[in-house]
């Protein structure tokens, strides 16, 4: 069953020294949640940041989603201290996961909804057996640990055959779409079945953040209303 279209706007892009302020008008503009992308220099040749920056965060921004995407190894270690700073969704990569039954369960234990995502290079199969657990499947249409990245189109493939997965076996999870999200993108990627799209550049890169916001959303949107 289809879940409501909604924009993910990614902080990566923000301008840190002024994350609350640039947070709240990617929300103005239309904005269901902010994505917030964690990553170690392990998992991913990038670090970013961590607990104590979502927690300020939630301080200054109380009532929305936070869906924090860990890019880091040994996800288990951390999970109780991002669900503690005020994460709402946490995935983890199916990649950096050797236990990804217990690690999903574990953030579910810990008041999160717990997502899983795939790389580039993960086929959609090595989900089969999460499915039924996940709260959201997150697949990654770039390399993860940069913002700014082009889009890898043969993602479309993964969300059609995950989206036509949900429908064969009746489960709920969302999907969303992670990297390359923009004006010339975010129609094919809705058409192919995903729901919840994550953007970083294309909301705070340039321009007024509010307006770039609200013509993606607008985007997405028509493109599902041309579908039907
Ligand atoms: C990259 C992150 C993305 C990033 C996307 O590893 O997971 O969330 O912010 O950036 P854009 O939207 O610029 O491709
Ligand atoms: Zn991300």
């Amino acid at each position: 069953m289809a879940h409501k279209v909604e924009l993910a706007p990614s902080i990566l892009a923000a301008n840190f020294a002024n994350l609350a302020a640039d947070a709240e008008l990617a929300l103005e503009g239309g904005g269901a949640l902010l994505h917030v992308d964690v990553m170690d220099g392990h998992f991913v040749p990038n670090i970013t940041l961590g607990p104590p920056i979502v927690s300020s965060l939630r301080k200054a921004i109380p009532d929305v989603i936070f869906d924090c995407h860990l890019m880091i190894e040994n996800p288990d270690l951390y999970i109780p201290a991002f669900a503690e700073a005020g994460a709402t969704w946490i995935s983890v990569h199916q990649e950096a996961c050797r236990h990804l039954n217990r690690t999903l369960h574990m953030i579910a234990d810990h008041g999160c909804k717990p997502g899983v995502v795939i790389n580039p290079a993960t086929p959609v199969g090595m989900l089969d057996e999460v499915l039924d657990i996940v709260h959201h499947v997150l697949v990654m249409s770039i390399n993860p640990g940069f913002g700014g990245q082009k889009f890898i189109h043969d993602s479309l493939k993964k969300i059609s055959a995950l989206a036509n997965e949900r429908e064969k076996r009746g489960l709920d999870f969302r999907i969303e779409v992670d990297g390359g999200v923009a004006m010339d993108t975010i129609a094919d990627i809705v058409r192919a079945g995903a729901e919840l799209l994550v953007a970083g550049t294309a909301v705070f890169g340039k321009g007024d953040i509010r307006e770039n916001a609200r013509k993606l959303l607008q985007a997405a949107r028509s493109a599902t209303a041309a579908h039907a």
